[in-house]
């Protein structure tokens, strides 16, 4: 079984992102667990706040999860043609303290992904992400591009990825990223 988690950048209700994320777990190929890791509840990262009371449960958990899994997928918005503030914050809480960076990113098979009502589907931000997983020397994975576009048309009435060509990429970007990180796990006895 290969693990993954999955991780919405927005905390909105409605999201396209976090619709997108509910759309891959259910179009996870066989021999796949992709699972919604969150950044709800996760603060905004003030180093007074870290000396006084280490890492935020919130993040130590993300943290936990992250490092437990066999690759790390991000649904990412974009907000001003760069990475939203809330997703951002988070990631830089999981990069604390610096020493645990390691566990929980190096080396971690990575892709990136998203959706927007816009044209270009998040692509800037995307974008902006990989200086960000060089950082964590995290392996962001380059073998596929899911962007999103136009995505408050591609939903049902509850919210729900129904658009069948976009369920069609999106199962095989999250295919071609399982093979990836399967490729590199050891082989199993
Ligand atoms: C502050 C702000 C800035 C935005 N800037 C962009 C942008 O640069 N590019 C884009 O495609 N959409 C932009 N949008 C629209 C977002 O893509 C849209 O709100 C989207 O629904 C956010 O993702 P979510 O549905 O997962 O919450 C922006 C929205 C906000 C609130």
């Amino acid at each position: 079984m290969t693990r993954l988690i999955g991780i919405s950048g927005a905390l909105r209700r409605a999201s396209f992102n976090t619709a997108l994320l509910n759309a891959a777990i259910e179009l996870a190929p066989a021999g796949v667990e992709l699972v919604a890791g969150s950044i709800r509840g996760i603060p905004l990262y003030d180093g007074d706040l870290e000396a006084a009371e280490g890492i935020p449960p919130a993040a130590a958990q993300l943290k936990d999860q992250i490092a437990a899994a066999d690759g790390l997928v991000l649904f990412t918005p974009e907000y001003n043609n760069g990475i939203p503030g809330v997703f951002k914050n988070a990631i830089d809480w999981l990069s604390r303290p610096a020493t645990d960076i390691p566990r929980v990113f190096g080396g971690k098979p990575v892709a990136i992904c998203g959706a927007s009502p816009g044209p270009y589907g998040t692509l800037i931000s995307q974008t902006a992400w990989l200086p960000v997983l060089r950082t964590l020397q995290a392996d962001t994975w380059a073998g596929g591009r899911l962007a999103v576009a136009r995505a408050n048309t591609l939903m049902d009435a509850q919210g729900k990825l129904s658009d069948e060509a976009t369920r069609t990429r999106l199962a095989k970007f999250i295919a071609d990223f399982a093979a990836y990180v399967q490729a590199r796990q050891p082989a199993q006895s």
